[in-house]
C-alpha cells in the first residue's frame, strides 16, 4: 500500500514529538520515502539523529544547511511538490497558529504553504489549550483551507491532567495513512464536479431574485472529495464565504445560465457529478438596462424558467455517476423517488429545510436513495459527516 509513496513528516515542538520515529519505523518498513522537517524547537524532544538513521534520509530543520563549507538551500518549495502527503504529527497550538494564519518563520511551516498534496494534521497539546476559542478557531480554518484535522486523543497528558489532547499513537497514525492511501486509489483518478451556493438573477444593474444557499454543503463535499485525492472541479453561485481552498479548481459564477453553462463544459471530462447547488427555476424574462424606478402602481415582473441542470446532465450522462439533491417540505421519500427517477440519477440526498438542516447550517439530516434502491437515513450531522456518507454512497455504486 505504501510502497514509495513519498511522505512529508512535520514534527513541531511538543512532548508527543517523542514518539514519532515509531511513526518512521513503520512506514520506511511499508516501502513509504518519509522526508522528517521539524519546527527549531522539535529538537528538544526528540533527536535528529534518531529520525536521520530511521528515514534513511537527513531530518530538515532549518532553511539552508552546509555542505563542504557552503552553504545550501533546503528548498521547501522542492519539499512541497515531491510529497504525496504532508503528515504533521504533533501539531502544536503555536505551529497551528502560524498555519491558520499563513506565516512562514520556519521550514516546516514554508513546506506547507509550497505542499501541492493533501495535508493531515494531528493536533497535541494540553486540554485547555486544546479548547481554547483560539485553537478551536485555528482548527476550523485549516479543516476549510482543505487540511485533514485528526481528533486528539483522550488520556493522561504530560502536565498530568487527564482529557482530550494526546496525539493518536502511531500504530494509529499509521494506520489513517494506510487508509488515506487505500482511498486515495480509489479516488486519484477520479474527476469531480461539484456545484454549490445560489444563482442570483438579475431584474436591473442593483437587483436580483436570489436564495439563502450557503454553499456549505457543496464546499463540505468538495473538500471531502478532494482529502480522498479526486480532482475537483467546484462551481459556486455567491457564496458569503467563498472556499479558500488551495486544492481544487473554483469556477465563481452568479446567474444560473453560467452556472448551467459551466457545468456543461465540465460535465464531459468528470467521472462523478454531485449538483448541490440551489440554481433558480426562473429568471426575468427581461433585465432592465438602467435601475427601475419607484412607482405607485404594483410591479409586475415576468418570470421564465431557467435551464434544469441536473436534468440536462442526466439527459447527456454516459458512465458518469450523477448525484442531485432534493430539497422537500413535504412527502421526502416519494417526491425524492420521483426525481431520482425523472433526472436520470445514480443517487439523490433528500432533505428537508428545518432550524438546522437546509440553508446556511452547519448541520443536515437527509435520505440517501440511490437507483438500485438502497435508502440510507442519516441521523443530524455535521454537513462534513454527511459528506463522508455521500461519498461512501458512490463508492458503493461504483462496487457493482
Ligand atoms: N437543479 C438544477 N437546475 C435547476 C434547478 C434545480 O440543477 N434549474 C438541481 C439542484 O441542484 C438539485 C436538484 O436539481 O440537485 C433538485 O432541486 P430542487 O429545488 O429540490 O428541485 P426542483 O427540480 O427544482 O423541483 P421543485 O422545486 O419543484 O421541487
Amino acid at each position: 500500500m505504501l510502497k514509495n509513496k513519498k511522505i512529508l513528516l512535520g514534527i513541531s515542538g511538543g512532548i508527543a514529538a517523542y514518539k514519532t520515529p515509531l511513526l518512521v519505523r513503520l512506514l520506511v518498513q511499508a516501502g513509504a520515502e518519509v522526508q522528517v522537517i521539524l519546527t527549531p524547537s522539535a529538537a528538544s524532544f526528540v533527536s535528529e539523529l534518531t529520525l536521520s538513521t530511521l528515514s534513511k534520509r537527513p531530518a530538515l530543520s532549518e532553511y539552508t544547511y552546509q555542505d563542504s563549507g557552503a552553504e545550501v538551500w533546503n528548498s521547501h518549495v522542492e519539499l512541497g511538490i515531491w510529497a504525496d502527503l504532508f503528515v504533521i504529527a504533533p501539531l502544536t497550538a503555536n505551529s497551528l497558529a502560524k498555519m491558520a494564519l499563513g506565516q512562514s518563520d520556519n521550514l516546516l511551516v514554508a513546506t506547507y504553504l509550497s505542499a501541492r498534496c493533501p495535508v493531515i494534521a494531528a493536533p497535541a497539546m494540553d486540554l485547555d489549550m486544546y479548547i481554547h476559542p483560539s485553537v478551536v478557531r485555528n482548527i476550523d480554518q485549516l479543516k476549510e483551507d482543505g487540511v485533514q484535522v485528526l481528533d486528539a486523543a483522550e488520556g493522561e497528558l504530560a502536565s498530568g491532567l487527564v482529557g482530550k489532547g494526546r496525539m493518536p499513537e502511531p500504530e494509529d497514525l499509521f494506520n489513517h495513512i494506510k487508509d488515506f492511501f487505500k482511498r486515495d486509489e480509489k479516488w486519484a483518478s477520479k474527476k469531480i464536479l461539484i456545484n454549490a451556493g445560489p444563482t442570483y438573477e438579475a431584474i436591473d444593474p442593483v437587483r436580483f431574485i436570489g436564495n439563502h444557499s450557503s454553499g456549505k454543503m457543496g464546499l463540505a463535499l468538495a473538500l471531502e472529495a478532494q482529502k480522498r485525492g479526486a480532482e475537483v472541479y467546484f462551481v459556486h453561485g455567491p457564496m458569503a464565504n467563498p472556499p479558500k481552498s488551495i486544492f481544487f479548481k473554483q469556477i465563481p459564477v452568479i446567474s444560473a445560465k453560467e452556472m448551467n453553462e459551466a457545468c456543461q463544459n465540465i460535465f464531459p471530462h468528470v467521472q462523478v457529478a454531485i449538483l448541490s447547488a440551489a440554481v433558480a427555476d426562473y429568471r426575468p424574462s427581461k433585465v432592465a438596462d438602467q435601475k427601475i424606478k419607484k412607482a405607485d402602481s404594483a410591479l409586475d415582473i415576468a418570470l421564465e424558467p431557467t435551464v434544469d441542470v441536473l436534468k440536462s446532465l442526466g439527459e447527456k450522462k454516459k458512465d458518469q455517476i450523477l448525484v442531485g439533491f432534493a430539497l422537500e417540505t413535504e412527502n421526502a421519500l416519494e417526491n425524492g423517488q420521483k426525481k431520482l427517477k425523472n433526472k436520470n440519477l445514480d443517487l439523490i440526498v433528500v432533505n428537508s429545510p428545518s432550524s438546522s438542516t437546509g440553508f446556511g447550517t452547519d448541520t443536515n439530516q437527509a435520505i440517501l436513495l440511490d437507483k438500485k434502491g438502497n435508502t440510507k437515513d442519516s441521523l443530524l450531522v455535521t454537513k462534513s459527516e454527511l459528506s463522508v456518507q455521500i461519498l461512501d454512497s458512490i463508492e458503493n455504486l461504483w462496487n457493482v
